[in-house]
C-alpha cells in the first residue's frame, strides 16, 4: 500500500505491506539507522521514536497508523529540551556501546517535554521500558537530572 509519512519535517511517499512496522520503513525504506531494532516486541525501547512528540515503540507501531502524524527520529530531534538532553548526555559521557542510546534519548526528551522537573522515581518509572545491556542507568538518570537543571536556567 502507498503511504505518505511526515518524518523529521519532510513528507515521504513509501510502499509498505499492511501491518509493516514503522521501524522497518524508517530503517529499510528511509535509511535512517539511528533508530535501532532490539527485541521487536516492545520490551527494550531501542526503537523509540516520537509520534506527535510522544515516544512510541516503532517495532509495535504499524506504518499505516503513523500517517497523518509528525514522526520524529533521533536524526530529526530539534528542540530546546532535545538540545539540553543531548548536551547532558555528552557532558556526563553516558554512552557505552551506544546501541540503546538513541531510544534512551528519545524517551528522555519525551519525559522532560511533559515533565521538566521529574523526581528520581518519575525518571525511573518513565525510563523503565528502555533497557541498556551495558547498564548505563545511573548515568542516564544523572543526565536527565542535569538536563532538567539546564532547562531551568
Ligand atoms: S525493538 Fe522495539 S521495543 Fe525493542
Ligand atoms: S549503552 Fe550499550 S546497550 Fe546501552
Amino acid at each position: 500500500m502507498a503511504l505518505s509519512l511526515n518524518l523529521n519535517g519532510q513528507t515521504h511517499e513509501v510502499e509498505a505491506d499492511p501491518g509493516t512496522p514503522l521501524l522497518w520503513v524508517i530503517r529499510d525504506e528511509l535509511k535512517l539507522t539511528g533508530t535501532k531494532y532490539g527485541c521487536g516486541v516492545a520490551a527494550c525501547g531501542a526503537c523509540t521514536v516520537h509520534l506527535d512528540g510522544v515516544p512510541v515503540r516503532a517495532c509495535q507501531t504499524y506504518a499505516e497508523d503513523a500517517e497523518g502524524a509528525e514522526i520524529t527520529t533521533i536524526e530529526g530531534l530539534n528542540s530546546k529540551v532535545a538540545q539540553a538532553v543531548q548536551d547532558a548526555w555528552v557532558a556526563l559521557d553516558v554512552v557505552q556501546c551506544g546501541y540503546c542510546q538513541s531510544g534512551q534519548i528519545m524517551s528522555a526528551v519525551g519525559l522532560l517535554s511533559e515533565n521538566p522537573k521529574p523526581t528520581v522515581e518519575e525518571i525511573d518509572d518513565y525510563m523503565n521500558g528502555n533497557a541498556c545491556r551495558c547498564a548505563t542507568y545511573q548515568r542516564i538518570r544523572a543526565a536527565i537530572q542535569r538536563a532538567s537543571l539546564m532547562l531551568e536556567a
